[in-house]
């Protein structure tokens, strides 16, 4: 059997955690296998709203087993947090949440060197989350990193030259900083942590395939923030595509079944960098309004504006799509006019190719479309589908070259028609 993957298109936030819910059904194990709790996924049903940064989104769904892989940075005070407030909402979760012995430790002063390293770049920040995900993964790569399985070995001896080291990084910089408090909680999330089952991930997953179960593996963040890919430096520190999965997993390539690619009907970005059909008039704080674009996790304003086309051709390209997962067009169901980038212009020439560097210099090139002027929000079927909408997706679909197989109308589960 094979991993499907699914995974944002876009700079993050398109709506996964929805879809992976939805999916979940068809699947015996979800997966996440990248980012931390800079991830927000929101899922709704049965009148509840709930937000997962680091537990995966199939956790829902009858007694399925959950996995938060080696790819993963995990912070104990935030995943103690997250499940205590699904236990208070009836959800024990300690049978069928597995953690990966692999998956990286945030630590307190992760958080810290964050912060520190976002102030001193002054104009240039990034618009992190705060949540210490860069200076996480730079120890991992540069060898310095704790991991989950570490708690059973010497643990404290190793937090403690970790700390110190980050100590000494600290006092470089002008940043204060009130460590006693954070790391109490940090530790009573190790103990929180220690209830879960510690497992070697790699191991349970390709057992599982060649027992002949099926596992969905799921993205966090997007493509456009992807720290090869996306638009650089203003990126996340791991690899949001497709291949993630291969290493934050710990599964050959040619074990990759479908990939899901999930896209806004439109297109938002959360924190600094390029974004060239970013809307800065009344339509971007409608669609903004219209779709509460703010983070889940953060309530940061989303940057709104609309869909990229060159640049969800190049992400279908990284991560080999084979199915496309529309969300959020209810969002523009009163639009009289929609429109797509269909290439851009830099330097008085268009292109359908997405360059190097999108910071500066890049054009859109629209082509507009009627809008559906229909409230598509309870439809269930794609006979229902007014021709307006037809045309917009049959667009996209060979713009990009893959079929559109899963739209989405509203947030809920029952919202998602499959095509
Ligand atoms: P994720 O990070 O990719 O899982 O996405 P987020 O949860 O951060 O953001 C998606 C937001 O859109 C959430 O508030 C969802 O409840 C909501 N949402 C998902 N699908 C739809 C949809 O089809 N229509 C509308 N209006 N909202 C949606
Ligand atoms: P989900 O999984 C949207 C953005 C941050 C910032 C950049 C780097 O919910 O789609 P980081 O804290 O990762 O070092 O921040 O990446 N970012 C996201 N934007 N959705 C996310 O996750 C994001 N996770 C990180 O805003 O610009
Ligand atoms: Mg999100």
């Amino acid at each position: 059997m094979k991993v499907d993957v699914l995974l944002g298109l876009q700079w993050g936030d398109e709506g996964k955690g929805k879809v992976v819910d939805v999916l979940t059904p068809k699947y015996e194990v979800v997966t996440r296998f990248q980012g931390g709790p800079n991830a927000g996924h929101t899922l709704e049903f049965e009148g509840q709203k709930y937000v997962l940064r680091s537990i995966p989104s199939g956790i829902f769904q009858g007694g399925k087993i959950n996995i938060i892989g080696n790819g993963v940075v995990l912070d104990p005070a935030l995943f103690k947090a997250e499940v205590e407030q699904l236990e208070q909402s009836g959800h024990d979760l300690t049978k069928r949440l597995y953690i990966s012995r692999k998956a990286h430790l945030i630590l307190p002063t992760h958080r810290l060197l964050d912060a520190a390293y976002e102030s001193a770049k002054g104009k240039g920040k990034i618009g992190t989350t705060g949540k210490g995900i860069g200076p996480t993964y730079t120890d991992k790569v540069s060898r310095n990193g704790l991991r989950v399985g570490d708690i059973e070995l010497n643990f404290k001896e190793k937090y403690d030259a970790a700390i110190a080291r980050h100590k000494e990084i600290l006092s470089h910089y002008d940043f204060k900083y009130d460590l006693a408090p954070i790391e109490k909680e940090w530790w009573a999330g190790i103990e929180k942590l220690k209830q879960y089952k510690f497992v070697d991930s790699e191991h349970f997953i390709n057992k599982t395939l060649a027992d002949g179960k099926k596992i969905l593996a799921e993205g966090a963040q997007g493509t456009m923030l992807d720290v090869d890919f996306g638009s650089y430096p203003f990126v996340t520190s791991s690899n949001t595509i497709c291949a993630g999965a291969c290493t934050g997993l710990g599964v050959a390539p040619h074990r990759i079944g479908d990939v899901f690619g999930i896209f806004k009907a439109y297109c938002t970005r959360v924190g600094a960098g390029p974004f060239p059909t970013e809307l800065f008039d009344e339509t971007g704080k409608t669609i903004r309004d219209l779709g509460h674009e703010y983070g889940a996790v953060t309530g940061r304003e989303r940057r709104c504006g609309w869909i990229d086309l060159v640049a969800l051709k190049y992400a279908v390209m990284i991560n080999g799509v084979t199915k496309l997962i529309m969300m959020k067009s209810d969002v523009l169901d009163g639009f009289d006019t929609i429109k797509a980038c269909v290439a851009y212009k830099i330097n008085g020439i268009e292109t359908e190719d997405f360059p190097f560097d999108i910071c500066e210099g890049v054009e859109p090139v629209y082509t507009e479309f009627d809008g559906w002027k229909t409230d598509m929000s309870k439809m269930t079927s794609v006979n229902e589908f007014p021709e307006e909408y037809n045309a917009y997706i049959s667009f996209i679909e060979e713009y990009l070259g893959v079929p559109i197989k899963i739209v989405s109308v509203g947030p809920d589960r029952e919202q998602t028609i499959q095509l």
